[in-house]
């Protein structure tokens, strides 16, 4: 599906962000994981999501979409069902990397997992690797990739030491932990977004941070109580980023989750000269089972370029697409590094985001693990290609409406992987 974003006037008003994405993935998960009901309002409605709704049915939860909440009645910790068949992840990373975590230390069973094109190209060795020093059998193609199959084993606690800072290795095992004889913990090169350990404290886990080291031991069940999802920070981030370039604007973002884990990108933003005000958690916060949320105020203004330096990127990966079109606006160079992460996300982010942006006018480079961007002042416009990437479809739209000739995007219809409302929430800020 191709879409035109022409060039906008300012853009006024107050939305309300769509819910996160990563808190629905895990309320979903460790709501199969208890055996009481639990109601969540809130959960997102999108593709990604609607994909773990549908693998904790497969699993044998009850799922009843009411209007205004979701209820779901699991399985309790340890009798996920066998499926009937292949556990469709979609799209979803999230999912397909935490989703073994739990299976894995199921006393019986073997679950196969498959997914989309994209899926198929992003790696499970670097959840097999832990789980399979666990005890875990996980048997994937290539050793690397879906489809793959895990079978569920008796699990010991590990130490585990990520080679890389992601919230879904980090998740993957800690779920795995939960199941396992003695301690499992995880150390982290760099702290990433941390849900699942709000989450588990909230389901009455123990959950010990100490630096960089997280440790949780082995339980009989969970409780989880009621929850309420709050809007997404990284799909509220375009309408963010397009006030912030599309001059005369100002717009309210409500509801929004203002995690520390989870606002890199509004940091980054302030360093290049934005002006936003809301209450975001203070950096390095102790671990608490709540989720903040605040009220975030944007104004339209001038930037200047920055570097974002290897510590920033878990904190504000999924929103390093906007840093890249932002410094295009910026004056001087917007430098992105220690990002290579970026390679294995929907698609190769360095790649589709130097590409895309390059064909709109930007001046921009690729390097191994980020991107180098030459601030402009302005963007032309052109096209731009999704390839089936949501946060590059919805970039592709902010770009237009801050662009001098607008921007046709081709492949708008990713948006749905995690917000199906963006374009009439976008065009509802355009008056
Ligand atoms: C996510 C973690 C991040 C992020 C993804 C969602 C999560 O991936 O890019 O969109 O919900 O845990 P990594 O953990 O692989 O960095």
């Amino acid at each position: 599906m191709r879409r035109r974003f022409d060039p906008s006037g300012p853009l006024k008003g107050t939305l309300a962000a769509p819910a996160d994405k990563s808190l629905s993935h895990r309320a979903a998960l460790l709501a199969a994981m208890t055996s009481d009901p639990v109601r969540v309002t809130g959960y997102l409605d999108a593709a990604d999501t609607n994909s773990t709704l549908a693998a904790v049915e497969a699993l044998g939860s009850l799922v009843d979409r009411g209007s205004d909440a979701l209820t779901i009645r699991g399985t309790g910790l340890r009798a996920a069902a066998p499926a009937d068949g292949v556990i469709d992840v979609g799209n979803a990373g999230t999912l397909m990397r935490l989703l073994p975590g739990w299976l894995a230390g199921q006393p019986d069973g073997s679950w196969t997992l498959d997914g989309d094109e994209s899926i198929r190209r992003r790696p499970v060795d670097r959840i097999a690797e832990p789980l399979r020093r666990m005890g875990a059998r996980l048997d994937a193609r290539e050793d690397r990739f879906a489809p793959f199959t895990v079978t569920g084993s008796p699990l010991e606690g590990i130490d585990y030491a990520l080679p890389v800072a992601s919230a879904q290795i980090k998740s993957c095992v800690l779920l795995a932990g939960l199941l396992a004889n003695g301690e499992t913990a995880v150390i982290e090169p760099e702290p990433s977004r941390d849900h699942t350990e709000r989450l588990l404290l909230r389901c009455g886990v123990t959950v010990e941070r100490d630096g960089p080291r997280i440790a949780v031991c082995p339980q009989d069940e969970l409780e989880l109580r009621d929850l309420h999802v709050p809007g997404d920070p990284s799909s509220a981030a375009f309408h963010v980023a397009a006030a912030v370039l599309v001059p005369g604007s100002r717009i309210v973002i409500e509801g929004m989750a203002a995690n520390w884990t989870r606002v890199g990108f509004l940091r980054i933003l302030e360093r290049m000269g934005a002006v936003l005000v809301g209450e975001l958690e203070p950096a390095g916060a102790p671990l608490s089972p709540e989720e903040p949320v605040t009220e975030l105020d944007v104004v339209h203004g001038t930037l200047s370029g920055t570097t974002v330096e290897a510590a920033e990127v878990p904190l504000a990966i999924d929103e390093l697409p906007l840093v890249a079109l932002l410094g295009c606006f910026a004056e001087g160079e917007t430098v992105v590094r220690g990002a290579q992460e970026l390679r294995v996300k929907e698609t190769d982010r360095i790649a589709t985001v130097v590409d895309g942006l390059r064909g709109l006018g930007a001046e921009l480079e690729a390097t191994a693990d980020g991107f180098v961007v030459q601030g402009t002042g302005g963007l032309r416009g052109g096209t731009i290609a999704s390839h089936g990437d949501h946060r590059l479809a919805m970039l592709g739209a902010v770009a237009g409406l801050a662009s001098r000739e607008g921007v046709e995007v081709d492949g708008m219809e990713a948006a749905a992987v995690s917000y199906p409302g963006f374009e009439a929430d976008l065009a509802s800020l355009q008056g």
